[in-house]
């Protein structure tokens, strides 16, 4: 249906899970579980790549183009300072892994294109509900998140493709 209106010139991929049902994020090692692992990484890292995989071939052979993710700062393994939230953590570093491979892959046929994974800031959203104090400062707003977002998307330059850019577009070390 995508491919009868034409090239796709900017794609996001906003899913995301860090709790859902009996998973939440672990404290320990101990709290590790294999099937919570494997659903983390399926919603947070394989969706994403398939989402990439079928889209791929709609984004124009020439001319600017964008696919971004969304990740977040603590799928850094060198920012990982805190430890914890083991399954969250490794799925967006997974994440991120495959958004720098997709970009590699991704400029030998479509020079001009980005491929971004991208943290948003802490955003009041269900996701960061039980783990944000109530109008704590430097929460942002759903809205404010997107408009952040597509702004650096706005300004990605293709030498940037395969990077993890937060909501300033500043540049996150993988
Ligand atoms: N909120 C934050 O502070 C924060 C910080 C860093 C990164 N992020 C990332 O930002 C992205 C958006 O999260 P959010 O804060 O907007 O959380 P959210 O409100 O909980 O939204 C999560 C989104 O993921 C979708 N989703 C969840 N499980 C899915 C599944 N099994 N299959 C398909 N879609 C699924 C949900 O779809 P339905 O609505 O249909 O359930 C929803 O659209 C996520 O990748 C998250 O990791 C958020």
């Amino acid at each position: 249906m995508v491919e009868a209106t034409g090239h796709v010139g900017m794609l996001i991929v906003a899913s995301g899970v860090l709790h859902e049902g009996d998973i939440t994020p672990e404290k320990s090692l101990k709290a590790i579980d294999p099937a919570a692992l494997a659903q983390l990484f399926a919603v947070n890292a394989v969706g994403p790549a398939l989402v990439a995989k079928h889209f791929m071939g709609l984004l124009p052979l020439s001319g600017r183009s964008t696919f971004a993710a969304i990740s977040a700062r603590v799928g850094s393994i060198e920012d990982n300072r805190l430890g914890g939230w083991y399954g969250y953590r490794a799925s967006k570093a997974a994440l991120n892994q495959l958004i720098r491979t997709f970009a590699i892959e991704l400029k030998r046929s479509r020079p001009e294109a980005v491929a971004l994974a991208l943290h948003p800031g802490t955003v009041a959203t269900e996701l960061s509900k039980p783990f944000r104090s109530h109008g704590a400062a430097g929460t942002f707003s759903p809205s404010e998140a997107a408009s952040d977002l597509l702004a650096v998307i706005g300004k990605a330059s293709a030498d940037q493709s395969g990077q993890l850019l937060a909501w300033d577009g500043s540049r996150i070390p993988f």
